[in-house]
């Protein structure tokens, strides 16, 4: 049967290489990991978020204001029992953990695909940035949320975005609304040069 998939995100994430392997930074319920699921059809996908309350952040959906611990947890483990199928295959693994403490459990140039959806202040997407592109196989895909001047973070996602732009390493591949997806350029060849 064929599908219409008709909203931004999903259209960006079809992009992403089929059966192929990819992280998502900042899980909240994981509803958008659902999507994940069904549009890029990994063949394994890694859930990354520490579900952890800071009274300092903004916005309840980061874990700042009108949150406590407690619901965080419970956050947590509502996407455990959400995904417990797909945990139990093995399809799904969840890292409750700070995307960048995540880093070091993935080689690099192993990856399909990473979305860029956690804390959204400029120093934090430009150290995901940085970080995840490491991770992606020459040609995956480096996707960011929220591509737009709006809430807490103001432009901090477009400079960070731009950033990365400027240090080369990776090219745009699609912008939607507040998606933006680039695809990881491949190592120059130095040696025959
Ligand atoms: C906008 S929500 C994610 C929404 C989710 N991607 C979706 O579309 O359904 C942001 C999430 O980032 C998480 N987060 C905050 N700091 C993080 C960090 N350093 N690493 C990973 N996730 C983080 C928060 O706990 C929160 O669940």
């Amino acid at each position: 049967m064929l599908r219409v998939i008709t909203d931004e995100r999903a259209s960006v994430i079809q992009q992403v290489r089929k059966r192929g392997e990819g992280v998502e930074i900042g899980v909240h319920e994981g509803a958008f990991s659902e999507r994940l699921l069904e549009v890029a059809q990994p063949k394994k996908l890694t859930l990354i978020d520490p579900w952890a309350y800071d009274g300092t952040r903004s916005g309840a959906l980061y874990g700042g204001k009108g949150m406590s611990q407690e619901m965080m947890d419970a956050r947590h483990g509502r996407v455990l029992k959400r995904f417990a199928p797909q945990i139990a295959r093995g399809r799904i693994e969840v890292l409750r953990m700070e995307s960048q403490a995540a880093l070091a459990r993935f080689a690099d140039g192993s990856l399909d695909f990473a979305y860029i959806d956690g804390d959204h202040s400029y120093a934090a997407v430009k150290a995901d940035l940085e970080g995840w592109l490491v991770k992606l196989r020459p040609g995956g895909l480096l996707i960011a949320d929220d591509y737009r001047n709006a809430s807490w973070w103001g432009d901090g996602v477009i400079r960070a975005c731009h950033g990365l732009l400027a240090e080369g390493g990776a090219e745009i591949e699609m912008k939607l609304g507040s998606q933006i997806a680039f695809r990881k350029l491949a190592e120059p060849d130095l040696a025959s040069q």
